[in-house]
């Protein structure tokens, strides 16, 4: 229950009303003006994560016994929040040089909330894992032992695509195109898979995918504005805004991440079928039943949702969807 002494949280910020991911990344329009410092504290710190600030689930979510047992599912949770953790620290990391080379206060503050934002990402994954009985002592060495191969084979070229562009070109509006699309336009469809794979198991996981779901609309949107209007006072920025396009592009066709998500699917499917009547007639999307899917399925609905909210944005942004397509990408 909200108090209705507290003022009201912009409904894009509120935990109660906020869109789903998809939802919000493709019809919301929010800008760097809007977002501002005195947003972010009044409309998340104070709005979204009210009573969610420490673990980024209120602590009436629970995390329930059978996934601190081992099995499929309690490693399909490690690896994923595992993972994702350590992607968000490093997502912190590659944002600072945004904050120093942002053109204007706006586009400084927005991203220093950024930032921050995903530190905290960093935190609530991280400390989930410690919820699920992984011991905290040794939990970042741990979780850079089971991410050797995901860290080198699909961070690492991300962080040096990424890094050449804002750090060492400091390309600023080129460094928001590879981050919102080509970093986050592929990790939030992710994201929205994770939160409705986990709802119906476990209260505290889901709601933190929601949460940083909720955030990620946020981070979507108005680096879109911030784009939008660059190209629109600067058209002659356009061809390099393509030839950054599709670098990361066909960065992506080079990384083989299908096969650390498939494996962790893998893991999700064979838990799912013991705890089956944990889940029952859920639907992961309308109309289908979780139960009734499988991992490459699951796989495919994130990418078709990549390209789904790819067209919304690039459409939003008055810039041709074809820039996102190289002749060799092989969508399922
Ligand atoms: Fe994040
Ligand atoms: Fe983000």
């Amino acid at each position: 229950m909200t108090d209705s002494t507290q003022r009201a949280v912009a409904q894009e910020a509120d935990w109660e009303t906020a869109p789903r991911l998809l939802d919000g990344a493709k019809e919301l329009t929010l800008g760097p003006e809007e977002c501002n410092l005195a947003y972010w504290i009044t409309q998340v710190a104070q709005g979204t994560l009210r009573d969610r600030g420490v673990t980024g689930h209120h602590e009436s979510a629970f995390v329930p016994d059978f996934l601190k047992q081992p099995g499929p599912l309690r490693e399909a949770l490690v690896l994923e929040f595992g993972f994702r953790g350590l992607s968000e620290e490093i997502a912190t990391r590659l944002l600072a040089p945004y904050v120093e080379v942002a053109p204007g206060i706006p586009q400084m503050e927005f991203y220093a909330t950024q930032l921050l934002d995903e530190a905290r990402h960093a935190r609530v994954f991280r400390n989930h894992l410690v919820e699920l009985g992984m011991p905290e002592a040794t939990l970042l060495r741990d979780i850079d032992e089971m991410a050797v191969e995901y860290r080198r084979e699909v961070l690492q070229p991300v962080i040096d695509f990424t890094l050449d562009i804002v750090q060492k070109q400091r390309d600023f509006a080129g460094g928001v195109a590879v981050f919102a699309i080509v970093i986050e336009g592929v990790l939030a469809p992710a994201a929205e898979l994770s939160e409705r794979k986990w709802t119906p198991l476990s209260p505290a996981t889901g709601e933190i995918s929601r949460g940083t779901a909720i955030d990620e609309i946020r981070h979507l949107t108005v680096a879109s504005t911030i784009l939008r209007d660059h190209v629109r006072q600067n058209p002659e920025y356009r061809p390099r805004l393509r030839e950054i396009l599709q670098a990361g592009v066909e960065l992506w066709d080079s990384i083989d991440d299908r096969r650390f998500v498939i494996h962790r699917e893998e893991l999700f499917q064979q838990g799912m079928e013991q705890h089956a009547d944990r889940i029952g007639d859920y639907e992961i999307w309308p109309g289908t039943r979780l139960l009734d899917t499988r991992p490459d399925q699951r796989y495919d609905m994130a990418e078709q949702w990549t390209d789904e909210m790819a067209e919304a944005r690039m459409a939003y942004m008055g810039l041709p969807v074809g820039w996102l397509n190289s002749p060799e990408r092989s969508v399922a």
